[in-house]
């Protein structure tokens, strides 16, 4: 994951350009309508004029096309993953390295293709600890290009582990011209796998977007340019290669993620970057998201099956108040987990992420990574209390989300402050938000939340919403 520090957003807006198209657009629109009214006058079977090619029509998510990295060995495991986020109308490619021998493959979705990518042995490749399905991988951005697939906006790569929240790209995807060359990925978390690699390439498994003419321009020249880079490890890099020859650079959104680490996720989803949560990825390679869940995919199944099917833009977006009564600090990561500390730690330390999870270099320490972190308390009086989603659901009458959330019960170390427990004293947070879908359409800003009175029997109940403008976090 990457922090809004580092990352500047590059989200342009449309504003000058899409004003002389509109008075362009409006022009047209005249002429055809003037077109229109003479030629039914006189000619009646001339046939209408196409409409204009600048006509800005919003992108949808039929626009974009799925390009999978996969293998014949790996998609039986891997595919309960895409299963969880692809539909149609969005189009997608699977590639695979040989057919599968099995019948095992259970896509649930119609609109999903399994496709064999084409030999690369011609193709050089020297690196001593990488493997030649780089160049196989690195070429799925071409293959799925010359499927002349129609009204494609959008070519998006991923892997097989990786995850999406469909409605959040597509948010972010609209937000830019696809008629320009964009792209649009993340780094990794590690600081040395940045610079072992790239800090200007989009990491493969957090997945990136290309608009069309880039991929166009990428496809022209991609197998020249492959015999240039034969040293090269990945498939991401030699992509990256490429843009570099075109001179596209990365356009960085810290929504994607890449995780490059091991453990326990929770210190960077709990504070996620105020951006849209975009992707997921290595999630074979974590603990599970949700530690009661019996398996990791399911962990994932309760996250789109509730939160990101109720409120996409809001998932994971992190919020942070205080109980004045009890003197704690209460920090909302929306649909997936609450934590409660006791006194009042600032909004600054609350959205670092604690260090849940360990580098992917085992011996690199917390100077390693590409953002700030904070280590995990050590003091028993300053550990939080984690409450992982229950349940959510959406009150019709209220027209807000619910979402309850249940007290992780792991061993709480004794502490001798005065300031109560919170585990001792709320076993269940209920959260109210309104489902708000044009968050990222505004300038990004954290919701605001509120800990409301009369929660009942070891119930808090939380208030979750867009800030008034000048709200602040303070006791
Ligand atoms: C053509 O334009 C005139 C005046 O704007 C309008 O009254 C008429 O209905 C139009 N005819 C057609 C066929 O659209
Ligand atoms: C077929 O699928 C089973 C179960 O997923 C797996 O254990 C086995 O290795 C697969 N066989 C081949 C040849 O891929
Ligand atoms: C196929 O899909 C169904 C429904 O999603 C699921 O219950 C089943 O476990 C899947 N089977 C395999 C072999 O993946
Ligand atoms: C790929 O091509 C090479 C020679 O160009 C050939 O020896 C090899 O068998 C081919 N592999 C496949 C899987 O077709």
């Amino acid at each position: 994951m990457t922090t809004s520090m580092s990352m500047s957003m590059h989200m342009p807006t449309l504003k000058n350009s899409s004003k002389h198209s509109f008075i362009l657009f409006l022009l047209s629109l005249s002429f055809i309508y003037l077109f229109y009214n003479l030629s039914f006058l006189h000619h009646s079977t001339i046939p209408p004029p196409s409409p204009s090619r600048n006509a800005p029509s919003p992108t949808t998510l039929d626009h974009i096309v799925f390009g999978i990295a996969s293998s014949s060995s790996l998609w039986p495991s891997r595919q309960h993953y895409i299963n969880l986020w692809f539909r149609p109308p969005m189009r997608g490619f699977v590639w695979l390295d040989n057919p599968l021998t099995n019948s095992t493959t259970n896509s649930s979705s119609s609109s999903l293709v399994l496709k064999l990518s084409s030999n690369t042995s011609s193709f050089p490749y020297t690196h001593k600890h990488g493997s030649r399905a780089a160049l196989r991988l690195s070429r799925i951005v071409s293959e799925t290009l010359h499927l002349n697939l129609p009204n494609v906006r959008w070519f998006v790569m991923c892997d097989d582990d990786t995850v999406f929240l469909p409605s959040n790209l597509l948010t972010l995807l609209s937000s830019f011209d696809h008629t320009q060359p964009y792209y649009i990925g993340s780094l990794s978390e590690s600081h040395l796998q940045n610079i072992y690699f790239s800090y200007s390439m989009a990491y493969g498994g957090a997945g990136f977007a290309i608009s069309y003419p880039l991929a166009l321009s990428l496809s022209r020249f991609q197998d020249q340019c492959l015999h240039r880079y034969p040293s090269l490890y990945g498939s991401d890099d030699r992509i990256q290669a490429c843009m570099a020859e075109l001179g596209v650079p990365l356009t960085r959104h810290p929504g994607f993620h890449q995780y490059d680490v091991y453990g326990d996720l929770l210190g960077l989803l709990a504070a996620h970057p105020v951006a849209p949560l975009i992707s997921l990825h290595h999630l074979d390679v974590v603990k599970p998201i949700f530690p009661s869940s019996p398996s990791r995919v399911a962990a994932l199944q309760r996250l789109f099956a509730g939160p990101v099917s109720l409120d996409s833009a809001g998932t994971m977006q992190q919020s942070i108040c205080y109980d004045k009564l009890n003197q704690w600090t209460v920090s909302v990561s929306w649909g997936f987990v609450i934590q409660i500390v006791r006194g009042v730690m600032s909004p600054r330390e609350m959205e670092m992420p604690a260090r849940t999870f360990l580098n992917w270099y085992p011996r690199a320490d917390y100077t390693a990574y590409a953002f700030n972190t904070r280590p995990v308390a050590r003091n028993p009086c300053q550990r939080p209390v984690f409450y992982y989603l229950l349940s959510a659901s959406y009150d019709v009458r209220l027209r807000t989300t619910v979402t309850v959330y249940e007290r992780h019960h792991d061993s709480q170390p004794t502490c001798r402050w005065k300031i109560e427990d919170p585990s001792q004293h709320v076993n269940t947070v209920i959260v109210y938000k309104k489902p708000d879908p044009d968050m990222w359409n505004r300038a990004p800003r954290r919701n605001c939340c509120r800990v409301k009175p009369g929660g009942g029997e070891r119930t808090m109940v939380v208030d979750v919403g867009v800030c008034r403008d000048d709200e602040i976090s303070e006791i």
